[in-house]
């Protein structure tokens, strides 16, 4: 079983669109797949149709498997269900603080899912917090989507720098951008510059499109309705990438 994160400390790059895509992609790749929505907001678990979990006594998310596993949701896709958020989710920092070994309860916990699954994807929230150093003790891979602007590049940036002043491995990261317009000189400049300075960029961009902005009309992932020459089709090279990655890793 993998853990791939789709976080950053930004709101609206991507996330949830990234996560939404990436965990249809998979499962119909045939992938028994959990998408675990952990962000309050619960935009993965509206785009899925499905409820928000029923609101969660202290500390049962990180202690309870079974407890857990009851709030999991069946999608409308084959191998693909959903754990959805619910506004006790804003919480999490306060539950993780005061438990022992606060910042690996979420890898304890997702590990004993391992014979359900073969991936977890998380949508995060935006925010740098302990609850991002579970997510960050926990996956396999952090996949940050970096919009081509100067304000993104800073905040990836202020990511690598917290990775290297507390000790996490760096090479978990891998960016990828996201919303990117070919005709803006700014994004064609920092793509350019940022794939120079950090190779670690994946190299599936997603293009800014509004078949994706839709999603929230439709309620599904946009793989779901797109057409095959759609140039949202780069979430499946996008898949494709990751999975090649953690083939790599031991
Ligand atoms: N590639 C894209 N092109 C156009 N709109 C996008 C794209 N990706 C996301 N969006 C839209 O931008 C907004 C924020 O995206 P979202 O995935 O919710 O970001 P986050 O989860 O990082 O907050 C949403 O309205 C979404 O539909
Ligand atoms: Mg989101």
């Amino acid at each position: 079983m993998k853990i791939v994160a789709s976080y950053s400390i930004k709101g609206g790059v991507g996330k949830t669109a990234a996560s939404v895509n990436l965990a249809y992609a998979a499962a119909k790749a045939g992938n028994e797949t959990l998408l675990i929505d952990l962000d309050p907001q619960g935009a993965s678990s509206f785009y899925f149709r499905i409820g928000a979990s029923k609101k969660e006594k202290r500390s049962y998310f990180f202690t309870k498997k079974n407890r857990l596993l009851s709030q999991v949701k069946g999608s409308n896709y084959k191998r693909l269900d959903i754990l959805p958020a619910n506004l006790s989710f804003r919480n999490f920092d306060i539950m993780l603080n005061n438990m022992s070994k606060s910042k690996q309860r979420l890898k304890e916990l997702l590990s004993s899912l391992k014979n359900e699954y073969d991936l977890i994807i998380l949508d995060c929230p935006p925010n740098i917090n302990l609850l991002s150093e579970n997510i960050f003790n926990a996956a396999d891979m952090i996949l940050v989507p970096v919009i081509p602007t100067t304000l993104s590049e800073r905040t990836y940036e202020q990511l690598l720098t917290f990775f290297h002043k507390n000790g996490y491995k760096k090479k978990i990261i891998r960016p990828f951008f996201s919303m990117a317009q070919s005709k803006n000189k700014l994004h064609h400049n920092t793509i350019n510059d940022l794939e120079k300075r950090h190779p670690e960029f994946m190299k599936s961009i997603i293009s800014f499109s509004a078949e994706i902005e839709r999603m929230g009309i439709h309620r599904e992932p946009v793989l779901a309705y797109a057409s095959r020459k759609s140039k949202v089709q780069s979430y499946r090279t996008l898949f494709n990438e990751i999975v090649h990655i953690l083939a790599k890793k031991k």
